[in-house]
C-alpha cells in the first residue's frame, strides 16, 4: 500500500514538471522587450531542468511498478514579465509540496528513493527562493542591516 501511496505522489510530481517543460517553454516564447534578452534564456534553461526532473521521476515510477502519467498539471500563461514569473513561482511551490508528500510516502522501506527526493527538494527549494527574489516576494531586511551597520560605524 505505501507504495501505491509512493507512486501516486511520484506522478503528481511527474504531472507538475511536465506541467513545468510546457510553461516554461511558452514563457519563453511569449516574453518580449528589452527583457526578452536575458528571460529567453532563463525560461528555457528551467524548462530543461523541468524534463531532466520528469525524465528521473518517469524511470523511478516504472521502476516502482507504476505508469508514469502522459497529463501535465494546469499551465499558465502571460504576456508580462511579472505575472510569468508568479506563474512559475506557483508550480515550483506545488512541485516541492508534491515532492515533500512523496518523500513522507517513502517511509522506511524506500530509503535509496527518499535520499533520492532529498537532493530534489533542497534543487526545487533553491527554485523557489529564486522566484520569490525575481518577484520581490523575498529581500534582505536592509533596514534592520544599516541600523546595525551604524551601530559598529
Ligand atoms: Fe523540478
Amino acid at each position: 500500500m505505501a507504495e501505491t501511496n509512493l507512486i501516486d505522489a511520484l506522478n503528481r510530481a511527474l504531472s507538475l514538471e511536465l506541467g513545468a517543460v510546457i510553461q516554461y517553454m511558452q514563457h519563453s516564447f511569449l516574453v518580449t522587450g528589452i527583457e526578452r534578452e536575458v528571460y529567453r534564456k532563463y525560461f528555457r534553461s528551467q524548462g530543461e531542468e523541468s524534463q531532466e526532473h520528469a525524465i528521473t521521476l518517469g524511470d523511478k515510477i516504472v521502476a516502482l511498478g507504476g505508469v508514469p502519467t502522459v497529463e501535465p498539471a494546469m499551465i499558465r500563461q502571460s504576456t508580462e514579465l511579472i505575472e510569468m514569473l508568479r506563474q512559475d513561482l506557483e508550480m515550483e511551490r506545488e512541485a516541492l509540496a508534491a515532492y515533500m508528500t512523496a518523500w513522507e510516502a517513502c517511509g522506511d522501506t524506500e530509503l535509496p528513493t527518499r535520499f533520492q527526493l532529498e537532493e530534489r527538494i533542497y534543487q526545487e527549494k533553491l527554485h523557489v527562493e529564486e522566484l520569490e527574489k525575481l518577484t520581490s516576494e523575498r529581500k534582505a531586511n536592509v533596514t534592520k542591516e544599516r541600523i546595525t551597520l551604524k551601530q559598529i560605524g
